[in-house]
């Protein structure tokens, strides 16, 4: 049987072909499972902890990746820590975001003065922010206050920059005038604030909080930044006093602002006000960036570059936000869970059945609304996957089974539970979907969800393939040995 040995490369390859994360969305170990095995895709990108690592490279990612993104991953993992209690990570995360405060203690670094604008200061802001909220451990040494702190120190840089000599205000996208997009005002920036102040007004009870998060929205607002019907576009022209809107719909625009109503939707217990715009930008998230064909229906996706095979190294890791606010929305206002639920539960399907790329069979691609594996991988890519699958842990119908899920407040905030629950539920667009721009008539619902039996199946065809063919093979040689001998 030594023609067995010929043929293992080609088996282990055809199997590898037929892996993916195995992930049964109704099972609590099951979801940490598959989050474990993609957070450990993504770390492995993570080389900037040895000792030959220079100082200011501690706790960020090489480039092409922008040192915004960094920061957006130690919020992914600070997450996973809190809903998997998975310890993993977590030394790694603190050095990180210790790594790279600055000198004033308010993530900004000079090391990266050439590309940190407001939204990438914001990044970093926010995963401290999800720090406290958790109550992720402190590093050693540090006060307990420390990540407080930070998020506060990022909130007072920022609204002094608000810039009322154009446009009647709003936060530059760029701090440094010298670098290229100071006189963009966008949305990312903005919502930046906005979140970042929503967060803190409900945590600390502290009503500058939310005097600063009602202005950045009534801004955005009126300056056609947010739409009548909750679209958020990227951003304006302050040369032309914000006349004009890029109007290109990203998916981290609208989720950012999500988050942030939730949160005072929240923390007013439940205004009227603040759940209208929750609703609002629910609607519009699943209106734009689900469900690109026919058969992916309630597949998330990034319209404005997936399908056309254009998105940068930033645009990549977009799904992550959109997964990461949708769920926490749903924590702090519970009448839009079981609409999160179900965009999300099918996305977390759709994105780990894409994960069975590598040499592992376990990296994640890029668009998930396709078979299997589409041959793109990436930080952005993984911490995407990541984001949408462990957000499972926070929207089970039963409660959820996340060890950490609900934001703390300090002990002198209270916040009310929900009496009656708004009767306000989102229409989610129907199965065929109308916004689909296939013309395919072929419509198969669950295929990319279906993909994972298929994969079953495909194991076991690789495993019969292999026996005809070694048995053909070895009778081959029989006879050709037959020959040889006569
Ligand atoms: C998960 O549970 C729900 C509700 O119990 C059920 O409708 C669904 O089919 C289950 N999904 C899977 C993949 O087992
Ligand atoms: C949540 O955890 C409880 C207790 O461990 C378990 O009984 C329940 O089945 C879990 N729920 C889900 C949806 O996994
Ligand atoms: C977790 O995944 C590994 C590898 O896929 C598998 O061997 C193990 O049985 C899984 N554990 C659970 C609890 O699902
Ligand atoms: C660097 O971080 C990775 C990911 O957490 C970890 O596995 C590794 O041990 C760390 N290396 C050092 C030298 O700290
Ligand atoms: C989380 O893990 C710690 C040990 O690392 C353990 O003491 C604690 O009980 C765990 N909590 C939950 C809710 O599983
Ligand atoms: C600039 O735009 C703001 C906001 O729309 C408006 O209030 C202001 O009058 C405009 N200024 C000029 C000079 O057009
Ligand atoms: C509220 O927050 C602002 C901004 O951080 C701070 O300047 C002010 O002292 C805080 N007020 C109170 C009462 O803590
Ligand atoms: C929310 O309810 C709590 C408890 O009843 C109350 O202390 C708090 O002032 C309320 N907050 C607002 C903004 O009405
Ligand atoms: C909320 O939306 C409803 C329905 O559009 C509207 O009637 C109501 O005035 C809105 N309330 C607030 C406070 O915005
Ligand atoms: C769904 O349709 C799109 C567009 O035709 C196609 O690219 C994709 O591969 C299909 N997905 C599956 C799972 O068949
Ligand atoms: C606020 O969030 C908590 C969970 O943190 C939730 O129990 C409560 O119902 C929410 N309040 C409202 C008004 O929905």
């Amino acid at each position: 049987m030594r023609v067995a040995y010929y043929l293992l490369p080609l088996v282990a390859t055809l199997l590898r072909l037929c892996g993916a994360i195995e992930l049964n969305v109704n099972d609590t170990d099951s979801i940490k499972n598959a989050s474990a095995t993609i957070a450990y895709g993504l770390s492995s990108w993570y080389q900037n902890n040895q000792s030959s690592t220079a100082t200011t490279a501690i706790g960020t990612f090489n480039s092409p990746l922008y040192w915004w993104e960094a920061g957006a991953v130690w919020g992914g993992l600070i997450d996973y820590w809190a809903y998997t209690n998975d310890t993993s990570y977590v030394p790694t995360v603190q050095q990180a975001l210790m790594a790279q405060v600055g000198p004033d203690n308010n993530y900004m670094p000079p090391a990266y003065y050439s590309s940190l604008g407001n939204d990438d200061q914001a990044f970093w802001a926010i995963a401290v922010l999800s720090a406290v909220e958790y109550g992720f451990p402190i590093p050693e040494g540090k006060s307990q206050s420390v990540y407080l702190d930070l998020a506060e120190a990022v909130f007072n840089t920022q609204w002094p920059r608000w810039d009322t000599t154009s446009c009647n205000g709003g936060l530059k996208w760029q701090i440094f005038q010298a670098n290229a997009g100071y006189d963009y005002k966008n949305s990312i920036s903005n919502g930046g604030l906005f979140q970042i102040s929503a967060r803190l007004a409900r945590y600390t009870g502290n009503q500058t909080y939310l005097d600063w998060a009602e202005k950045t929205w009534d801004w955005m607002s009126a300056i056609g930044l947010i739409s009548p019907s909750y679209d958020v576009f990227d951003g304006t022209d302050d040369t032309i006093n914000c006349s004009r809107i890029d109007h290109t719909l990203w998916s981290y625009n609208p989720s950012m602002l999500l988050y942030g109503s939730a949160v005072l939707y929240n923390y007013t217990n439940g205004s009227q006000l603040w759940e209208n715009r929750t609703t609002g930008l629910l609607e519009e998230c699943a209106r734009t960036f689900f469900t690109p064909y026919p058969n992916s229906t309630d597949i998330m996706y990034e319209p404005a570059c997936e399908l056309d095979q254009t998105c940068n190294y930033d645009q990549l890791s977009f799904k992550a936000y959109l997964a990461r606010w949708l769920s926490k929305s749903a924590v702090v206002a519970p009448y839009i869970m079981s609409s999160v639920n179900a965009l999300l539960t099918r996305s977390a399907q759709a994105a780990a059945q894409s994960c069975s790329g590598g040499q592992y069979g376990n990296t994640c691609g890029q668009k998930w609304y396709v078979d299997g594996y589409d041959g793109n991988y990436g930080v952005g890519q993984e911490l995407s996957a990541l984001e949408t699958v462990q957000s499972l842990l926070l929207l089970r119908p039963d409660g959820g089974n996340a060890t950490r899920r609900y934001p703390f407040t300090s002990s002198d905030v209270q916040i009310q539970v929900a009496v009656n629950n708004p009767t306000s539920t989102l229409s989610l667009p129907p199965k065929t979907a109308a916004t689909a721009r296939s013309t395919s008539s072929a419509t198969k619902a669950s295929s990319a969800v279906e993909a994972n039996s298929v994969r079953r199946s495909c194991v076991t065809a690789v495993y019969i393939w292999t026996t005809i063919a070694m048995y053909t093979v070895t009778m081959n040689m029989i006879s050709m040995g037959q020959l040889i001998e006569r």
